[in-house]
């Protein structure tokens, strides 16, 4: 069973379906060591995986970093020759966060230039694969200045692409009027089926990728909490519920806990049994049309191996079980999440 590419027309490049987010091998939250982050890119890799989503400020670099000594380590075993960027896997970044204050004043061409500067250093990259603003401000999106350095870094090389990671669907549709967009970052899951509308359509129409994050709704589309888990004091998870540290549609998707416990019984029992949750999520993303590739984060590299394992081409009889599914999604997200999730987001 082989993983699916697919190549939207503005990037020009493949990604394979299922991508490794590296957020959590940062290790901003939890404990993750050198060996356990490098267990989950090998596994992600081994599996198949050719797109790794990460930032600058993941660890403060950190997350980069890791995935630069992979680089590294694929060149020098002979797995790709050096500087073979397209025979190494594609690494999509993002910039912007590092600034202090995060304000629109903060975008500077010689910020933005300091902040590529370092990501290239980081990843070991002449030429970055795709550079996402980072859940900018929103008077950013109308910043043609911004826009304008952006076509100069691809112009000079540094950079191949530019892309946006954004929070709401409006941030999205504003973007996709950009010419140069190569990719939109949007969480989209059984939980989150605004972007279904307009975003994906016109992302599809334009050829631009469509990256789709917290696929797992931060693993509660995984059916493993209960009312009794409990996640450790520097889990966004904890201290992010009611977006405290950021915007709190990162954490459980924005999803209230408790709701989204009941809402995963609903998709559990139209389930049945037949496909594990977590794969129906993430198969279920990947067929809505427009879609390019999901980013899971993993904590193991068993969690890594079974998100690729999503990127198969389905089968006929799994394509009859994401059919019930679907059905399932849109009653469970009319009964439960809409009158919460979609005017926000
Ligand atoms: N603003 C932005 O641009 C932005 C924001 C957020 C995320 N992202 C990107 O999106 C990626 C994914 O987001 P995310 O990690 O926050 O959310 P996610 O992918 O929805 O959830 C990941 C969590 O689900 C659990 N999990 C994953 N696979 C599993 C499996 N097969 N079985 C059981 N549990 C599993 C793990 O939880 P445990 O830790 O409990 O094991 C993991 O931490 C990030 O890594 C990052 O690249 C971007």
């Amino acid at each position: 069973m082989s993983m699916q590419h697919r190549t939207p027309a503005r990037l020009g490049r493949p990604l394979s379906v299922v991508g490794q987010g590296c957020w959590q091998i940062g290790a901003d939250w939890g404990e993750v060591t050198d060996e356990s982050a490098t267990a989950v890119l090998d596994a992600a890799l081994e599996a198949g995986v050719t797109f790794f989503d990460t930032a600058d400020v993941y660890g403060d670099g950190r997350s980069e970093r890791l995935l630069g000594a992979l680089r590294t380590r694929l060149s020098t075993d002979g797995a790709a020759p050096v500087g073979g960027a397209s025979a190494l896997p594609f690494v999509a970044t993002k910039a912007s966060r590092r600034a202090d204050p995060f304000a629109p004043e903060t975008f500077t061409e010689e910020n933005l230039r300091a902040w590529v500067e370092r990501s290239r250093e980081n990843l070991g990259m002449d030429t970055l694969d795709l550079v996402q603003l980072h859940c900018p401000p929103p008077a950013i999106y109308r910043d043609d200045r911004v826009f304008d350095v952006l076509d100069a870094l691809v112009q000079e090389q540094r950079i191949a692409a530019w892309g946006v990671s954004v929070e709401t669907c409006q941030e999205a549709l504003i973007s996709l009027e950009r010419e140069h967009l190569a990719s939109i970052q949007i969480i989209v899951n059984p939980f989150r089926l605004k972007p279904l509308e307009q975003v994906l359509p016109a992302a599809a129409e334009k050829g631009v990728a469509l990256i789709a994050r917290v696929p797992l709704a931060s693993g509660l589309l995984t059916g493993k909490f209960s009312a009794t888990s409990r996640f450790a004091e520097d889990d966004h998870r904890r201290f992010n519920r009611h977006g405290e540290a950021f915007d709190q549609g990162e954490t459980f998707s924005g999803v209230d806990f408790e709701t989204g416990l009941a809402a995963v019984a609903r998709l559990e029992q139209a389930l049945e049994g037949a496909m594990p949750l977590p794969e129906a999520s993430l198969r279920w993303i990947l067929a809505q049309r427009g879609v390019t590739a999901v980013i899971p984060g993993a904590s193991s590299g068993e969690q890594a191996r079974a998100n690729a394992a999503a990127g198969s081409a389905p089968t006929a009889a799994q394509q009859e079980v994401l059919q019930r599914f679907d059905a399932a999604v849109h009653e469970t997200y009319d009964a439960l999440l809409r009158e919460s999730i979609h005017p926000r987001w």
